[in-house]
């Protein structure tokens, strides 16, 4: 069988690292997150203290992001990735709503996409991959042999994301989730840098009323053809 690269950009909170996860099960690829390479930035940045009102100071960012150290391991008993920053793993304090308020305004810097863009083509060299974000197709991989752009109803990503705070133990209302979402949408989509946008030869996957198992029908039947 032939490898291919699997590029899946979209929205926030459309289902896009689930759905991306049990594809490169299914097909014993390489998952790469790469939303959480830019959470993992904005983390550092707040530990430093260099994010203040919304505003990010970017005078020692160019020997930050030389100095870090961003990896995925993976957790057969959990059978999840894990982020690491410098080694230590990340993986909740990248989700928390303090990171989620602030990783637009960091992936709105140039020299953060650029950095983050070198590394991801570097872990993607190897064909084998599904990478998702809201760049993949358009610019870190724009020869991806399949090229997916996932959408679905704000309301309902916003219910599946409370759930998933809720279940997380995080206390936030449905109208706090939906105006984040919403907020991350329009910053991504309006950014001057590689904003988010279908490539040409993306195909449309809206999961409003999809299952996860449906999804995979779909996309199996799209890689059968590829492959
Ligand atoms: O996918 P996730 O929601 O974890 O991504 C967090 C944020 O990182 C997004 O809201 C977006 O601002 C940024 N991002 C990006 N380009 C990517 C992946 C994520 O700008 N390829």
């Amino acid at each position: 069988d032939k490898k291919i690269v699997i590029a899946i950009d979209g929205f926030s909170s459309c289902g896009k690292s689930t759905f991306a996860k049990a594809i490169a099960k299914r097909l014993g690829y390489l998952y790469i997150d790469s939303g959480a390479m830019y959470r993992v930035v904005t983390l550092e940045l707040l530990r430093r203290g260099l994010i203040k009102d919304g505003v990010v100071d970017t005078s020692m960012l160019q020997s930050i992001l030389k100095e870090i150290n961003i990896g995925f391991s993976y957790d057969p008993v959990k059978m999840v990735y894990l982020t690491t920053l410098n080694g230590e793993v990340v993986e909740d304090e990248i989700r928390s709503p303090q990171v989620a308020n602030h990783v637009s305004l960091v992936a709105a810097i140039p020299a953060v996409r650029t950095r983050l863009v070198e590394l991801q083509r570097e872990l993607g060299k190897k064909k084998g991959i599904v990478m998702d974000g809201r760049d993949i197709g358009t610019v870190v991989f724009p020869n991806a042999e399949l090229k997916i752009f996932m959408t679905a109803d704000p309301i309902v990503r916003a219910r599946r994301r409370l759930k998933e705070l809720q279940e997380k133990g995080l206390n936030v209302t449905l109208d706090e989730v939906l105006k984040n979402i919403e907020e991350r949408d329009y910053i991504d989509q309006n950014r001057d840098v590689a904003p988010l946008r279908k490539a040409d030869d993306a195909v449309v996957l809206d999961n409003t009323n999809m299952t996860v198992e449906e999804q995979m029908e779909w996309v199996e039947e799209m890689v059968k053809r590829l492959t």
